[in-house]
């Protein structure tokens, strides 16, 4: 299992660049980038990131020796390990749902999202920096929070702790059994499978009925002709 190193900062710009910066600098696996606060917190799709007062933010550093093409499958391996984390902490009551690509959804409101960037060298991943936000103490208007729901208040550390034994595990499982058992656990708590979806893209609007995953980690888009489209990176809207 990766041993972990977990670099605790009050304040960072992003935790994603300083984890970056670290890549490019040799640093091996399993490090962890832990901030209090963000001043430039980024999300997916150029948006931001606020930094509300408790909330986890971190980025961490892994050397999969995958080739490029296989890196997405990293964001379903941490919604994933995240899911199992909050199926923990929170009762049955609550239902714990992946959204396509990689935000984990309680009761169908955003409670983390996760943002992936990969350092490439010619086909192959140098490195994957996997940022995560989660909203343990407080939640933007729309989204809940883990203490909102659990017994015991969490803190950012605590989360964190228990996510990474979480991730630890399901990145030993993709290393001895590969993706598809995996990809099934993301798809058996998969947020509006089979249902009608929007999915903008660069310089189209998609709508069809979400089928299921590619092995690859792609999305399977049935169109109202019955065509299959393969939907590697869009903003999903679920109807
Ligand atoms: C999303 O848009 O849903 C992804 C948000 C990812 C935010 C996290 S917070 C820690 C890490 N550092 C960043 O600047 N972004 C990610």
């Amino acid at each position: 299992m990766i041993k972990w190193d977990i670099q605790h900062f009050a304040e960072v710009t992003s935790t994603q660049d300083h984890a970056l910066a670290e890549a490019h600098n040799n640093v091996a696996q399993g490090l962890v980038i832990l901030a209090d606060t963000q001043t430039k917190g980024r999300g997916r799709s150029g948006n931001g990131w606020t930094s509300f007062d408790g909330n986890l933010f971190c980025s961490i550093l892994l050397r999969p020796r995958i080739e490029a093409t296989q890196a997405g499958q990293y964001s379903f391996l941490t919604a994933i390990a995240l899911n199992r984390t909050l199926s923990e902490m929170i009762d049955d009551s609550h239902t714990v749902l992946n959204k396509w690509p990689n935000d984990v959804l309680i009761d169908n409101r955003k409670v983390a999202g996760i943002l992936l960037e990969a350092v490439l060298d010619s086909r192959d991943v140098e490195a994957l920096i996997i940022g995560m936000g989660v909203n343990i103490a407080n939640a933007p208007e729309d989204k809940i929070s883990v203490n909102a729901l659990t017994p015991r208040p969490e803190t950012a550390l605590s989360f964190l702790n228990a996510y990474l034994a979480q991730l630890g595990e399901v990145l030993d499982e993709y290393d001895r059994e590969g993706f598809s058992g995996l990809r099934e656990e993301w798809l058996d708590h998969a947020f509006g499978l089979s249902h009608s979806i929007k999915a903008r893209l660069p310089h189209e609007t998609l709508e069809g009925v979400f089928e299921g995953l590619e092995t690859d980690g792609a999305m399977r888009l049935r169109l109202a002709n019955g065509d299959i489209k393969v939907i590697h990176s869009a903003e999903v809207f679920f109807e």
